[in-house]
Formats: structure tokens, C-alpha cells, sequence
């Protein structure tokens, strides 16, 4: 048989589980939003990785995508642009690499569209514009001149054009980031 001191001992306790335990759905329901709110948002998911359909991009075709908000430019080597870059002597160049080491998969040289100079968009990309004198990329804002592999071999520049991490999901697409 409960007595009164038992029963009312019984009654705290039960009340303080209830209390401790409202309290700690209070502090996990306030602090769920602040967790939440810093994982990345679905849009800036999507946003980190770009998808492209390279199907389409013929030979010797250059073509411009946003990633990140940033030009990506993909190019489809032709055979002659393997040759020409395979015969840079690489102690001629500021920033030696040699093609196989821009290139993930052959023939697609895949690179970030910005000056390692100060952050200008080179020339190049569209048919009809300057190409430098390497036959690759020229950035007018002062006088960058980059190859064929995306090289820096004139000018201000310190460096290649960098290459974004990308991977080649197929034949046919290409995710980058
Ligand atoms: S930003 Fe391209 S040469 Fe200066």
C-alpha cells in the first residue's frame, strides 16, 4: 500500500521527469533551427556542382558554363592542339605542366575562365575574338597570353588557368565541383 509521503514523493519525481523532459524537447526544438539554418541550403547544393551535357561540343568547339559563379570553359582538344601542347618544351614555361596533368580525360580540357593575374575574363573562348600569341587565351587587361592547354606563356599572369575539380560522370556528361 502507497502512503501520502510515498504517493507524494512519486508525484515529484513523475513531475520532475515531466519537467526535465519538457525541458529538453525546449532546448532541442530552439536549438533545431540554428542546427538547421547552417547546413547549406538545397539551391546552394545545387549550385556547388554543374552538370553538362558535352554530347553536343564538337572538336575543336569551346563552350562556357557557370559554376559557382564562375565561367568554366570547356574545350574539346582537337588533334592538333594535343600535338602543339605536347611539344612545349615544359623549362619554357613559368608554370611547368605538362597537357596530361590539366587534363582528366583526354580530349576535354576543362578550366576556369579567369586571369591568374588579378581576375579579368580572358579572350579566346567565343569564335572571332583574340586568341594571343599561343593560339589559346588573351587577357587584354594586361597583356596575359596563355597556350592551347590553358598555360601561362606571357604577361602578368602568375600561373595556369586553373582547373576545377570535375569529374566525367559518362561519356556524355561531365559534373563539375
Ligand atoms: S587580369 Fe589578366 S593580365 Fe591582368
Amino acid at each position: 500500500m502507497t502512503t501520502d509521503a510515498e504517493g507524494g514523493g512519486s508525484r515529484r519525481d513523475f513531475l520532475n521527469i515531466v519537467g526535465w523532459t519538457g525541458l529538453g524537447i525546449g532546448a532541442v526544438a530552439f536549438a533545431w533551427p540554428l542546427v538547421h539554418q547552417m547546413n547549406p541550403a538545397a539551391d546552394v547544393l545545387a549550385l556547388a556542382t554543374t552538370r553538362v551535357d558535352i554530347s553536343a561540343i564538337a572538336e575543336g568547339m569551346n563552350v562556357t558554363v557557370m559554376w559557382q559563379g564562375r565561367p568554366v570553359w570547356i574545350r574539346h582538344l582537337t588533334e592538333e592542339d594535343i600535338q602543339t601542347a605536347n611539344a612545349v618544351d615544359l623549362n619554357d614555361l613559368r608554370d611547368p605542366e605538362p597537357l596530361e596533368a590539366r587534363v582528366i580525360q583526354s580530349p576535354w580540357l576543362v578550366q576556369i575562365g579567369i586571369c591568374t593575374h588579378l581576375g579579368c575574363v580572358p579572350l579566346g573562348n567565343r569564335s572571332g575574338e583574340p586568341r594571343g600569341d599561343f593560339d589559346g587565351w588573351f587577357c587584354p587587361c594586361h597583356g596575359s597570353h596563355y597556350d592551347i592547354a590553358g598555360r601561362i606563356r606571357r604577361g602578368p599572369a602568375p600561373r595556369n588557368l586553373d582547373v576545377p575539380p570535375h569529374e566525367f560522370v559518362s561519356d556524355t556528361e561531365l559534373l563539375i565541383g
